[in-house]
């Protein structure tokens, strides 16, 4: 699919700037902007973190499948920020490929670290950030291979992500 009002999904692990860049998009390509994992704390009216303490992540992961699917679906252009996780089931993964360019910002581990550290509200990040940023890096080394085009974040703000993506969309059209 593309056109001007494609839709944009933006994949990524924690802590790339998937929701920052995506409000940039928005802004300048004057369409919705939708934050998954707030989109899920809405519906469900608790917080991530709760989700995970008191359902456990399959729980959380099958709620994430349903309200990215209703988002997909949904009438018109639009950009979404996914949470770091959305790529794992491959239903995800062919739900955003069919409905819009899926694009992936990546970030090395040391800036994600940086990024993350003082945050308490993300469920698998908890104890030691270092280790388990670099265990699920390791584990999720291939999860975002199936993009169509990929952001390299390390050395960049959000406005200069943003603007990035906003030439290679000139270049799409
Ligand atoms: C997760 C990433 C989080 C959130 C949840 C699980 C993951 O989103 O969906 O804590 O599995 O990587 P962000 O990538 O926006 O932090």
């Amino acid at each position: 699919m593309s056109g001007t009002n494609e839709t944009i999904v933006l994949v990524g692990f924690m802590g790339t700037g998937k929701s920052s860049v995506s409000r940039l998009l928005a802004r300048q390509l004057q369409l919705p902007c939708i934050d998954l994992d707030a989109e899920i704390e809405r519906q469900e009216g608790r917080a991530i973190r709760e989700m995970f303490a008191e359902a456990g992540e399959e729980a959380f992961r099958e709620l994430e499948s349903r309200v990215l699917d209703m988002i997909l679906q949904s009438e018109g252009g639009k950009i979404i920020a996914t949470g770091g996780g959305a790529v794992l089931r491959e239903q995800n993964r062919n739900a955003m490929l069919k409905h819009g360019w899926v694009i992936a910002l990546t970030a090395d581990a040391d800036k994600i670290v940086a990024r993350v550290k003082n945050d308490t509200s993300r469920p698998l990040l908890q104890g030691d950030v270092e280790k388990r940023v670099a265990a699920l890096l390791e584990e999720r080394r291939h999860a975002y291979d199936f993009v169509h085009d990929i952001v390299d974040t390390t050395l960049l703000d959000s406005e200069e992500v943003a603007s990035q993506i906003l030439s290679m969309k000139e270049q799409r059209q």
